[in-house]
């Protein structure tokens, strides 16, 4: 596999980065993940601009421009010969030269991307299933809506969920259901579609806002408020978004079946929206 890395391309064997790189001292950068489709490039733009906000919430200056990130993305995509897959981009602050809390200016930023080949990646099985969740405590730090390379916890929670014999966790704080482990949460109720608003507590997903753009045309009513886990237990549907996963049916929380415990009426719809017009 060809790697990206601070400007040149090379195999990933070949790709260094210093052990003084913040990025692996300090988890001191952000990441962005973008699913590629039939060979395209999925809500590209969407994520660029959710890079740029992330990297100035942390006064990391932007590397590239979106021609030189746009380019980078096509050309991994061709030379690795991607038809179904994601490309992972992330942007560190760099090598000091040494270890320090304090950060100081005139660093050049750490820049990576690589492919992930994914076949099939939009005919996942589980989205005719749906998947089953065990919600957590919510431990994360305040700022969730930078989407930092920080990910101790939410692999922890995958842990957990693998252990308990499901799929995912779904994270609570102060009784309400923030987001799951690397998406956007929603329970349908009748024609509604409940989520949380953006906030610092959760991030912004990119598949979040083109999905209720979306569910709004089809007419669906969307209400953006808190809800717990009781609630979702409750609903008609559950379901997440991500870049990654697009949108998947969830079935069963903390071993209580949803509805019918079977996908229902709306995400799957949703979901065929979504790649429709994606794609
Ligand atoms: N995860 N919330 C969290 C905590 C996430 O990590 C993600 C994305 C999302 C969904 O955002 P988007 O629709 O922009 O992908 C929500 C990516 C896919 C990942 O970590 O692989």
């Amino acid at each position: 596999r060809t790697v990206y890395l601070n400007g040149t391309y090379l195999p990933e064997t070949e790709a260094r980065v210093s052990i003084f790189d913040r990025g692996f001292l300090m988890a001191d950068g952000v990441y962005e993940v973008t699913s590629v489709l039939g060979g395209r490039l999925i809500d590209f733009s969407g994520h660029l601009i959710r890079l740029q906000r992330s990297l100035d919430e942390l006064g990391i200056s932007n590397p590239l421009t979106s021609d030189e990130w746009l380019a980078a993305h096509r050309e991994l995509v061709a030379v690795n010969k991607i038809t179904d897959g994601m490309v992972y981009l992330q942007v560190t602050r760099g090598n000091p030269g040494d270890r320090d809390f304090a950060w100081g200016e005139g660093v050049a930023p750490t820049v990576v991307l690589f492919t992930q080949d994914k076949p099939g990646l939009a005919d996942n099985p589980q989205a005719l299933t749906g998947l089953r969740v065990i919600s957590i405590p919510d431990i994360r730090w305040g700022r969730r809506d930078i989407k930092t390379v920080q990910l101790l916890y939410p692999s922890m929670a995958k842990m957990m969920a693998k252990k308990a014999g499901v799929d995912d966790a779904w994270f609570v704080e102060d009784g309400n259901v923030t987001e799951g482990t690397s998406n956007n949460v929603y329970i349908v109720k009748g024609n509604k579609i409940i989520t949380r608003p953006l906030s610092n507590d959760i991030l912004h997903g990119i598949t979040r806002a083109a999905v209720l753009r979306f569910a709004k045309e089809a007419q669906f009513e969307i209400e953006e408020r808190l809800f717990t886990v009781e609630e979702a237990k409750a609903a008609d549907e559950a379901f997440t978004t991500s870049a990654s996963a697009f949108v998947m049916p969830v079935v069963e929380i903390d071993g209580a079946a949803i509805g019918t415990g079977k996908p229902g009426r709306v995400a799957p719809r949703l979901r065929e929206i979504y790649l429709d017009e994606m794609r």
